[in-house]
Formats: structure tokens, C-alpha cells, sequence
């Protein structure tokens, strides 16, 4: 083979070796093979010496762009191999940005809550103020001074928690009236929200639940205004045709006193189960004070009078939001309040 041949068979064969490359130690190990001291091209230059001037100069010129060629080649692969590792890198390390990051959730108002708010709001328009009591509370004015008698029912060990220290739990918001009275003179216009405390658990009774207190004293203070101040905020809650009735009832803070009921919202009147077939659903407790209770908060019954009313807001909440057992309002449920995202 002459020296041309030669030439040109190693750059066919490096060609061929630079494409089948994979690594870039590979890459190092053909550069070598082909363009080091002892390499490939070197060791056939070794007789060019032999040869004549004018064909040392020809191959001589070969053999250079041969050289430069294979270098280019390498180059190129070096290039292609970065690239590919580049690509890798990149596909193995992926972010992928699709996925939900860490977000903090918007809240929601919970149902009890935004009862709660509502209902205040539609009294703080029509002048009323916001009075709040503590849950832990003396017997005598959670019951005593609100003419509840020691042989009453409501006294009994297994409604009441009772404390150590001879207080309880407020059992209702009932003694805010007293607090409110025994601190303020009248004319007085107040409600009073909070939670209270009765041993009670089945699907709509919990241990522990919220009520409103609504109080009202002045001179001439009637049942009729009452009936309008209660006919606003049902009709505000419930909506304008919702109908209403008073029924005579009996609280020992009151005289008289009644209960009001709503038609029921599920059935439109016509009977059910949630309305036990009446058609009506008991919405609060009401009356006129009773004259004891003024006795016992130092206001004279012949000179002032006045009304208060009693609700319980989970009963309210649930019939807004056709919620049947009332447990599920106290679970902390993430999925359940969420629910209420965004409604009032
Ligand atoms: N305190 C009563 C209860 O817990 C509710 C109530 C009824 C409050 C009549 C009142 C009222 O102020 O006049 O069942």
C-alpha cells in the first residue's frame, strides 16, 4: 500500500471510529490512537523521509489535512457529546412546573360563622349594640336572677355543667341580659352572641353551641315592638314571604313569652320530616321580661319594660344550608367548610 493509501485508509478508519463514539474518554482514547506521539498518522509519517522532495511535500500536505480533518471530526463529536450530556442533565432533572407548589388555601367563613356575622349585622342596623358575657358563669346569673327557680329542671346535674368552684358553663346567653342590665341603665338595645353549654349530643343537639340574646328596655316597650323588630330579621334571614307565627310559651324570664316558628324552608308548608309534618319550624324563643327578672337587676318593672329573645345560630345555619346532623359543624372538616367558600 502506498503511503497515499495509507492515508487514506486511516482517515476512512478514524472517520468511521469518531462516529461510534459515545463517550468523551472514548473521544480522549481515538485522539489519541489517531493524533498522538505514537499515534496512528505519526507512525506512517515515519518514512517520509525516504521519499522524494517533491512527493514529501504532496504527502506531507495530505497528511496535514488529514490532521486537521480528524481534529474537526473530533471537535464536532466533542460537541455532539456535550450537547447530549447537556439534554440529559436537563431531562433527568426536570421541574416539572405543572405540579401544584406549596399554596396557602384561601379560608372559608365557617357556616356557624357567617351565620353569626349576619345575624348581627341586620340587628347593629336597626341600633342594637353587641354585648358579650363570659362562658364560665354564676349560678345565679345564669339562673337565679333570670327567675329560674333551684328545684327548676334546667338547674338538674344532667343538663348543667357544673365546675368545682360552684360556677358552670353558661347553659345560655341569657345571663349577658343580666350582666347588661346590672351595668348599664336603659334605654337599652343589645345582642349578645357566644357559645354555651349543655349535656346534650345527638344530631342536632352538641355539648357545646352557639347562641344570640336579644334585650331591649325601655319606657313603653311592647309586644308589638317585638313582633316587628323579630318579623325584620326573620324576613332579612329567610327571606321576605317567609311565614311567621307566635306561639304561646313559657319562659320564666319572660311574661309573656312565645315561641316563633318559620314555615318550614324544606317542604314550603306542606309537611316533612324535617318539620315532623307541621309544616312550621321552631326558629327562638321570645316574651316580654318579666318583672322578677327587673326586680332582681334593680330596674323598676313599673316604669321600664321590655322584650328578649333567645336563638340558637347552628339550628339557623343548618336550615340555610340544609345541613342535617349538626355534628358535622364541629369536625374541622377542611373539605366541609370549603363548601361555603364565597357564600354569605
Ligand atoms: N334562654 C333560652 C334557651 O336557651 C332562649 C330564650 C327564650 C331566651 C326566651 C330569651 C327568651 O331571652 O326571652 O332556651
Amino acid at each position: 500500500m502506498s503511503l497515499k493509501e495509507e492515508l487514506t485508509a486511516l482517515k476512512e478508519e478514524a472517520l468511521k471510529k469518531i462516529s461510534e463514539i459515545s463517550s468523551s474518554e472514548s473521544l480522549e482514547r481515538i485522539r489519541v490512537e489517531f493524533l498522538g506521539k505514537k499515534g496512528k498518522l505519526k507512525n506512517i509519517l515515519k518514512t517520509l523521509g525516504k521519499l522524494e522532495p517533491e512527493q514529501r511535500k504532496e504527502i506531507g500536505k495530505l497528511a496535514n489535512s488529514i490532521k486537521e480533518f480528524i481534529e474537526e471530526k473530533l471537535k464536532e463529536k466533542e460537541k455532539q457529546l456535550k450537547e447530549k450530556t447537556l439534554q440529559e442533565k436537563l431531562e433527568k432533572e426536570r421541574l416539572d412546573i405543572t405540579l401544584p407548589s406549596f399554596w396557602h388555601d384561601i379560608g372559608a367563613s365557617h357556616p356557624v360563622m357567617s351565620t353569626l356575622v349576619e345575624i348581627s349585622e341586620i340587628f347593629l342596623s336597626m341600633g342594637f349594640s353587641i354585648e358579650e358575657g363570659p362562658e364560665v358563669e354564676y349560678e345565679e346569673y345564669n339562673f337565679d336572677m333570670l327567675n329560674i327557680p333551684k328545684d327548676h329542671p334546667a338547674r338538674d346535674m344532667q343538663d348543667t355543667f357544673f365546675l368545682n368552684n360552684g360556677m358552670l358553663l353558661r347553659t345560655h346567653t341569657s345571663p349577658v341580659q343580666i350582666r347588661t342590665m346590672l351595668k348599664n341603665k336603659p334605654p337599652i338595645a343589645i345582642i349578645a352572641p357566644g357559645r354555651v353549654y349543655r349535656k346534650d349530643a345527638d344530631p342536632t343537639h352538641s355539648p357545646m353551641f352557639h347562641q344570640i340574646e336579644g334585650l331591649m328596655v325601655d319606657k313603653d316597650i311592647t309586644f308589638k315592638d317585638l313582633k316587628g323588630i323579630l318579623k325584620i330579621f326573620l324576613e332579612n334571614i329567610f327571606g321576605k314571604d317567609i311565614p311567621i307565627r307566635f306561639r304561646p310559651s313559657y319562659f320564666p324570664f319572660t311574661e309573656p313569652s312565645a315561641e316563633v316558628d318559620i314555615g318550614c324552608t324544606v317542604c314550603g308548608g306542606k309537611g316533612c320530616r324535617v318539620c315532623k309534618e307541621t309544616g312550621w319550624l321552631e326558629i327562638l324563643g321570645c316574651g316580654m321580661v318579666d318583672p322578677n327578672v327587673f326586680e332582681a337587676v334593680g330596674i323598676d318593672p313599673d316604669e321600664y319594660s321590655g322584650f328578649a329573645f333567645g336563638l340558637g345560630i347552628e339550628r339557623i345555619a343548618m336550615l340555610r344550608y340544609q345541613i342535617t346532623d349538626i355534628r358535622i359543624l364541629f369536625e374541622n372538616n377542611m373539605r366541609f367548610n370549603q363548601q361555603f367558600k364565597g357564600i354569605r
